[in-house]
């Protein structure tokens, strides 16, 4: 069984660019089947969740494959409308395929997407958005038939700026006959790289990043390239390992504005952020402090996927921070991983109340989720010892190369078969 295995203490230092955003290519690689040709994907990351979408890619009949470091998608012969079970328990985002399997074929089955670790993950926004441009979406025995003579454009308004939601409207609208108008959509960056993707296949998309997006359904698609933009979360994740062991990271392939609500916080607790085109700066003596309240709002507020990542930064800080979780049910499963070693974090319902030690020690913990794991390395890269991370599986589903990307920055980082 393969872990991670850290020994902390070392300050980190160097300069590493930033890899492709899982959260984007996801919808992106599932918009690929809206166009009967070819699309060139740039900036790809090797992830976990990557290759299942490929693995559905090709069981609907697309030839999907790596030339070097670009994923080139052939979705000429797109021929099944279905997604089989295996392929959905792999990964429960596979929902994303919904909108563009209906939006090119009028039909698409796949099993009910389940929970996951971080609680009940809902459709019920996708479903009455597809529903609304005209699907008939049946749910039965635990599976979903969606079937839709002719899909038309309207105005979808959905009731929380879901990211998936807005995503699978989009791609069903491109589908769609006359204009789509999605009001209360999310605004993520991931959301506007879409569109961009889309725009460079044809389709005509505007509005994304705002809570307005229009799309015109119908248009004549084309091969396009399109290079997938960073991932702001990895990149949240190294500055702040680079906060909390101390030293100076420079992050490159980041946009800084992606993640201000992250570095203002690490600001906040006393580390130097410069952000500048393309690139992030960090300098931290280690030492850092509590900060107020984190509260996680859909963008442009404090992003879910990095309150992990921060509370591992803050558990030495100097002082008590509060956070609360207000996008998911079930997001501190971190928290016990974090408190073997030697965190004092106390949780109640939504709230985790932070209160820093003056040290944490190196101790076997267990992935509980992606971003939960991705917090354990920032824990361990700043505990004495050593820590060994197991069920690092999690890790790999939105990490294309944590312990190559830790190493070039100085972290006593390795592989190990135990
Ligand atoms: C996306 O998930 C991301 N995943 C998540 O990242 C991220 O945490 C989340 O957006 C929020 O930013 C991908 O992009 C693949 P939502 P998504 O729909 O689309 C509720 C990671 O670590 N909701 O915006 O599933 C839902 O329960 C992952 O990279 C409904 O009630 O998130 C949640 O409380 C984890 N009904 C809230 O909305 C629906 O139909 C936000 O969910 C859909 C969502």
């Amino acid at each position: 069984m393969k872990h991670i295995v850290i020994r902390g203490g070392h300050r980190l230092e160097g300069v590493l660019p930033v890899q492709g955003a899982k959260n984007s290519v996801l919808p992106i690689l599932a918009a690929t089947i809206l166009h009967p040709g070819t699309t060139v994907l740039r900036g790809c990351p090797r992830l976990s969740d990557v290759e299942a979408s490929i693995r559905i890619l090709r069981h609907l009949g697309c030839d999907a494959q790596w030339q070097g470091e670009e994923l080139v998608v052939d979705a000429s012969s797109v021929s099944r409308w279905d997604v089989p079970d295996h392929l959905m328990r792999e990964m429960r985002s596979s929902v994303i395929f919904l909108g563009a399997i209906l939006a090119r074929l009028g039909k698409a089955e796949m099993s009910y997407p389940g929970g996951c670790e971080l609680g009940p993950r809902p459709i019920d926004l996708h479903l009455s958005a597809l529903r609304k441009l005209g699907a008939a979406v049946e749910e039965k025995g635990g599976r979903l038939c969606c079937e839709a003579a002719a899909l038309e454009g309207r105005e979808i308004a959905l009731s929380l700026p879901s990211v998936g939601a807005t995503e699978n409207a989009m791609l069903a609208a491109c589908g769609a006959r006359g204009e789509t108008v999605i009001v209360n959509a999310a605004r993520e960056p991931e959301i506007v790289d879409l569109q961009n993707f889309l725009r460079s296949m044809g389709c005509t998309v505007r509005g994304a990043g705002s809570s307005t997006i229009c799309v015109a359904g119908g248009q004549l698609t084309k091969d396009c390239i399109h290079t997938v933009m960073p991932d702001r979360i990895v990149a949240a994740t190294y500055l702040s390992a680079a906060a909390a062991a101390g030293g100076e990271v420079e992050l490159t392939h980041v946009d800084y504005r992606h993640l201000s609500t992250v570095t203002a916080a690490l600001h906040e607790a006393g580390c130097r952020v410069i952000g500048g085109e393309g690139r992030i700066l960090l300098r931290s003596d280690g030492a850092l402090k509590a900060i107020s309240a984190v509260r996680t709002a859909p963008y442009p507020g404090f992003p879910t996927d990095a309150q992990a990542i921060l509370m591992a930064a803050l558990l030495k800080s100097r002082g008590t921070t509060v956070f609360v979780e207000n996008m998911f049910d079930n997001r501190y499963r971190h928290v016990d991983e974090l408190c073997r070693m030697g965190a004092d974090i106390s949780v109640a319902d939504r709230v985790a109340v932070v209160t820093g030690v003056p040290r944490l020690s190196g101790a076997t913990v267990r992935c509980t989720d992606l971003r939960g794991g991705a917090a354990l390395m920032v824990a361990g890269v700043s505990a004495e010892g050593e820590t060994c991370i197991e069920d690092i599986h999690h890790i790999c589903r939105g990490y294309a190369d944590p312990v190559g990307d830790l190493v070039a920055l100085g972290a006593d980082i390795r592989w190990e078969e135990r």
